[in-house]
């Protein structure tokens, strides 16, 4: 082998060195600077949340509770969902329990001229309305009827839901075949 040769083969190796110890250099810059630009992008953003969740903390805790344990009285009594209206049905009286508490004033026999509780010859030509009539009369109120006094929506009662209303208006036709 000649010194020529000899040399040629060094400047070949000295020329792929330089260029692999290059490249090397090149990764090396670029590792730094993704490694800053994630470490940058993180830092921030985690800490902010961690003080955000330690402030937040005691509201989040009492809410998710009381919605734990509606939900949890809503799936005891066996209804489809959580929501809040749901809950409130839950609460809903029974149509003897609307009878009982509100209409019974009016309906319990007392007034002449109004339809008593059981009384088949009162409800009779009223059934014949279709029910749908009788319900909305007893939400919605009416004062042209036979008797001429008022039916006053609800029977006087706001707080009374459509439903209450109806299941009520139910439960008056039951006692009499209705
Ligand atoms: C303040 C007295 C009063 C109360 C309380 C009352 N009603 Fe009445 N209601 C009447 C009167 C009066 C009539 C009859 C009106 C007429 O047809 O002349 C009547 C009639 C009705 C009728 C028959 C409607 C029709 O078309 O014939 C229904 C049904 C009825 N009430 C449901 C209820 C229900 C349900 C409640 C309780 C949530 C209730 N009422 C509470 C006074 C009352």
């Amino acid at each position: 082998m000649s010194i020529e040769q000899d040399r040629e083969r060094d400047q070949v190796f000295f020329v792929n060195f330089s260029r692999t110890l290059g490249g090397l250099a090149i990764m090396m810059v670029l590792f730094l600077v993704g490694a800053l630009y994630i470490a940058r992008k993180n830092a921030p953003a985690h800490e902010p949340l961690a003080r955000l969740e330690e402030r937040t903390a005691p509201v989040g805790q009492l809410r998710v509770e009381e919605e734990k344990t509606s939900a949890a009285v809503v799936s005891e009594e066996g209804e489809a969902a959580a929501a809040p209206v749901e809950v409130a049905e839950v609460s809903a009286m029974s149509g003897a329990d609307v009878y009982g508490k509100v209409c019974i004033a009016c309906h319990g026999g007392a007034i002449p001229g109004i339809p008593a509780i059981g009384d088949v010859a009162d409800w009779a030509p009223r059934i014949q309305q279709g029910r749908e009539v009788l319900y909305s009369h007893a939400i919605d109120g009416y004062e042209d009827g036979a008797s001429g006094l008022p039916m006053p929506p609800r029977g006087g009662n706001d707080a009374l839901s459509d439903e209450e209303v109806k299941v009520a208006v139910d439960y008056m036709l039951s006692k009499v075949g209705g």
